[in-house]
């Protein structure tokens, strides 16, 4: 059963993850604009340009599986930034972007990031799923994910009013054992899975999806 379920959870969330990659990528003009060597050492608000494409100006996010960063502790982002460099979170996109700037051009960006607001995005749920997922996640993730996953420190991203198909596919990858979870973490997910399968995943993840 757990097997079945990473699959669906998996081929679900690359099929949404590359269509809206790669349309995000052809609007984008090629991969010239997003060559960051270029402008490496430029002053923040430059830098962070080179993210707008995808993230949006403030940190945003205009795609569904792209995550808004907007608000996210500045740690937290370089910590990302250079988890995607080395590899250890993987991703389709950021791996190849993340590695063209310097510790000090990271923390640039990452400070102007930390300090947009982030705004939960528009986007459709499953209100009973939600209804739900709001009991789960208060089960197995609220200790961690404080606030119904608004929480934002050097430890945890912002969660409730992410797009949801990132939610989907970036589960997949902490299910398939792609990205690594914390052994807590992990725990906890094993067991929402264990009593409430995919489903039960689904409407924890409905449930940040519903904090608009
Ligand atoms: C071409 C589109 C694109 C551009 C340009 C881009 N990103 Fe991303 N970003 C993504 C996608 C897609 C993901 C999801 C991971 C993946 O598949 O690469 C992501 C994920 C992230 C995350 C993880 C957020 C989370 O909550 O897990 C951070 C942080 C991030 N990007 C920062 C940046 C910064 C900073 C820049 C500019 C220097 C940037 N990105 C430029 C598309 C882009
Ligand atoms: C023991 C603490 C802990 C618990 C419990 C926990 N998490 Fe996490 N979670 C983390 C940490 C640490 C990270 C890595 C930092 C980050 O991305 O927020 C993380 C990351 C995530 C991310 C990726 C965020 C991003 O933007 O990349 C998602 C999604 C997530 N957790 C969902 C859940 C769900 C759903 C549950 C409950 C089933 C849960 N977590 C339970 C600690 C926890």
């Amino acid at each position: 059963m757990p097997g079945k379920t990473r699959q669906v959870l998996l081929v679900a969330g690359l099929a949404l993850g590359l269509a809206a990659t790669s349309a995000q990528a052809g609007s984008h003009g090629g991969g010239k604009k997003m060559e960051p060597e270029l402008i490496s050492g430029a002053p923040a608000a430059l830098l962070a340009g080179q993210c707008a494409g995808c993230h949006g100006t403030t940190g945003n996010s205009i795609g569904p599986a792209t995550p808004s960063i907007a608000g996210q502790n500045a740690e937290l982002l370089v910590e990302m930034m250079k988890g995607y460099a080395s590899g250890d979170i993987p991703s389709t996109i950021m791996g190849r972007i993340a590695k063209g700037y310097s510790e000090d051009d990271l923390k640039k960006i990452a400070d102007f990031f930390s300090k947009q607001k982030f705004v939960p995005a528009k986007q459709p749920f499953d209100a009973a799923l939600a209804k739900e997922g709001a009991k789960l996640h208060e089960k197995y993730c609220e200790k961690c994910h404080e606030d119904g996953g608004k929480k934002a420190d050097e430890d945890i991203a912002i969660i409730a009013g992410q797009w949801m198909p990132y939610l989907q596919f970036t589960m997949a990858d902490f299910l398939s054992g792609n990205r690594e979870m914390t052994k807590k973490m992990k725990r906890k997910v094993e067991q929402l899975i264990k009593a409430k399968g995919e489903k039960g995943m689904q409407a924890v993840i409905n449930f940040y999806a519903s904090q608009q």
